[in-house]
């Protein structure tokens, strides 16, 4: 079983992996109407993702014998100024995680609850790689500016 306390973050950590596979849903949408492909294709796959966090988190609950309590999920943009606006927006939603993820840390840790401590250092070492792969293409489409060739090509690396 899991304590209350941490059955609660647990519960919140996955309402916000389901509301960031909402919102990198929502940005494929902006992507495929702007006809940026690869950016719509990157976008799906960090959909899936996101919705593969939320699941583990809604295993790792039944595992541990306790039930999942499914809240609403908070509504995403629908549209951005720019590519570069929308990936910016992404890497603050992953900075956000990686707070979450830290506080769930500190409060199973806290709680005593190890098996739980043991479970989220998955999602530790992946927010590092998430943060540092969404931080590269701000990186990228700082450089390119308003260079629509440059665009261009990022859309393909991407693809
Ligand atoms: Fe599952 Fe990118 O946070």
């Amino acid at each position: 079983m899991i304590n209350e306390k941490v059955l609660d973050v647990l519960n919140r950590q996955m309402n916000h992996e389901f509301h960031s596979a909402y919102h990198y849903l929502a940005m494929e949408s902006y992507f495929r109407v702007e006809n940026l492909q690869g950016f719509a294709k990157w976008a799906r796959s960090q959909y899936r993702e996101e919705r593969g966090h939320a699941l583990r988190i809604y295993d790792f609950i039944h595992e541990r014998g306790c039930k999942v309590t499914m809240r609403p999920i908070a509504e995403p943009p629908h549209t951005w100024d720019s590519p570069l606006v929308a990936i910016q927006d992404s890497y603050e939603e992953e900075q956000q995680a990686s707070g979450m993820i830290n506080n769930l840390v500190d409060i199973a840790l806290a709680e005593r609850d190890h098996a739980t401590d043991n479970f989220l250092r998955w999602f530790v070492e992946r927010q590092v790689e998430e943060e540092a792969d969404v931080a590269s293409i701000v990186q990228k489409l700082k450089l390119v500016g308003d260079d629509k060739y440059g665009l261009f090509l990022v859309d393909r690396d991407l693809g």
